[in-house]
């Protein structure tokens, strides 16, 4: 239904994540045509703006490469229209339901229905009113077509708000209505790891405590907090990335094969290896905060936005998480997670159990790592002998980097390739309400030691590889430094 006609409201429209992501990604898929043949986009805001001066905003991040795209830009804006209102009051949303009915009647042939989505690209403090409003004045009735609703974390700061929340909005919208968005679930490689594990022999016969050593899941990001400290500060990077992306990833890697590519079927064995995840003891967790480095970068509690100056949000973490179910008992999944490092990376790397000892002394362990950005690419490290008259045994890579192996290759932006899927009516990509509550779960113990102040956390210098404690704890956990990492990237 959603393929032949929708109209699709983006609230906050003059907001940061709208103008960045959201706009840029519905243009990307009405560029490749991949939008209901008949659609229309509605912008809502409280900032006051013509429907001329919200299409320069909303295309000011569009990337104009590829043919006709310019043109494409243009026809794209046409079909953009805005409303103006506030986030709690009937007669904004009153405003905003009369302007879609008017272009539905344009749109939908008689006989047909039309369909609603709704993004909310808001913050927290406004989803449930938001709800509350777009259920009492702009949602289709029964014998009507569907409405679906995107919303997007922060889905609260722990179990307790996450619930709230929830309370809030479930008796408006079904499950089935609501689509929560965790962008990395839109990642290429993300996309693959059911593929790449239950598609291949070999993958399924050692992915399991048997063979692995260690689980690594690495977020790093070279830059810091800079301005985004409002928002930061208070949260830190647990909530920020670690509670959502790595433990989304973290259950892809680790959960049992599917029954079948139903959604509720991947969903629920995602929920499952979840529940198996031990309570986090502090032992095995590292907590750092960027500091200022010699070549003059600042510190995070540098910058302007940070009100509090002995603030001790943590900007990196390392912390060992353990599933206790017959699969992955005794391999420990360590997420690690950090802002202002020195490189730009996303990469799960498993490292797998030493060979039999005997033959050989101090080979390097054999590793798969699956590297999420940039450049998608997944590759082996295994031992071969040295090519020539030599027995040497070296350690080298079976590469499989994904622009050297397709040609023509497009890949999608995350927020492309999830709006897509939900206009598809398809729930595999996005975040069921007890899949999230099992991640709340998880953290929101050690999040309460966090903020109570009960756990130390280490200053590194802005640019370094984090907090110079996280190369011991990974190494006692079991992880294995190659002696030659001899893998050449290539971007
Ligand atoms: C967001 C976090 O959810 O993810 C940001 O709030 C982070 O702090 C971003 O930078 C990372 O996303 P990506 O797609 O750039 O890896």
């Amino acid at each position: 239904t959603f393929n032949k006609q929708a109209t699709i409201t983006v609230l906050g429209a003059s907001g940061d994540l709208a103008t960045k992501k959201t706009f840029p990604a519905l243009f990307g898929l009405y560029a490749q045509g991949h939008l209901p043949e008949k659609v229309r986009i509605f912008g809502y805001a409280r900032t006051d703006l013509t429907d001329e001066a919200f299409r320069e905003r909303l295309s000011s991040k569009f990337e104009l490469v590829g043919p006709n795209t310019k043109e494409k830009a243009e026809e794209f804006k046409k079909l953009c229209h805005y409303v103006q209102g506030p986030y709690d009051k009937a007669e904004g949303f009153a405003g905003l339901n009369k302007a879609i009915e008017k272009v539905e009647k344009e749109m939908v042939a008689s006989g047909e229905v039309p369909n609603r989505l709704f993004y909310l690209a808001l913050p927290p403090v406004v989803f449930g009113s938001v709800c509350g409003q777009l259920k009492a004045e702009c949602y289709l009735g029964d014998g009507k077509g569907h409405t679906r609703v995107i919303i997007e974390k922060p889905f609260g700061r722990d179990l307790e708000t996450s619930r709230e929340l929830q309370k809030q909005i479930a008796p408006l919208f079904t499950e089935a209505e609501i689509y929560r968005i965790d962008h990395y679930l839109g990642k290429e490689m993300v996309k693959n790891l059911l593929i790449f594990r239950f598609a291949n022999l070999p993958m399924t016969s050692w992915w399991s405590n048997q063979y692995v050593k260690t689980v690594q899941i690495t977020f790093k990001e070279p830059f810091g907090t800079e301005g985004r400290g409002g928002y930061f500060d208070g949260i830190g990077i647990i909530r920020d990335v670690m509670q959502n992306h790595l433990c989304q990833v973290l259950s892809l890697v680790a959960m049992e094969r599917p029954l079948s590519f139903d959604p509720e079927d991947i969903r629920d064995e995602k929920v499952r290896v979840l529940k198996a995840v031990r309570p986090i003891e502090h032992r095995n967790v590292i907590l750092g905060q960027y500091g200022p480095n010699e070549e003059g970068k600042p510190g995070y509690l540098d910058d302007a936005s940070i009100k509090s100056k002995d603030s001790k949000t943590p900007t990196y973490a390392a912390i060992a998480l353990e599933i206790r179910n017959e699969r992955w008992d005794g391999v420990p999944f360590i997420l690690k997670a950090g802002k202002a490092l020195n490189d730009s990376k996303v990469e799960i790397r498993i490292q797998l159990r030493p060979v039999a000892r005997g033959i050989f002394h101090d080979i390097t362990p054999n590793e798969v790592v699956l590297r999420v950005q940039p450049n998608e690419t997944i590759y082996m490290k295994v031992n071969t002998k040295y090519p020539g008259l030599s027995t040497q045994t070296v350690a080298t890579d079976l590469d499989f980097t994904y622009h050297r192996r397709f040609t023509n290759l497009v890949i999608p932006q995350a927020y492309e390739s999830l709006i897509l899927d939900c206009l598809k009516g398809d729930h595999s990509n996005f975040v069921r309400d007890d899949e999230l509550d099992e991640a709340w779960k998880i953290f929101t113990p050690l999040l309460e030691d966090i903020d109570a102040g009960k756990l130390p956390v280490e200053v590194y210098p802005y640019g370094s590889r984090g907090p110079e404690s996280v190369s011991k704890f990974v190494q006692k956990l079991g992880y294995v430094i190659p002696k030659n990492e001899n893998y050449i990237w290539t971007n």
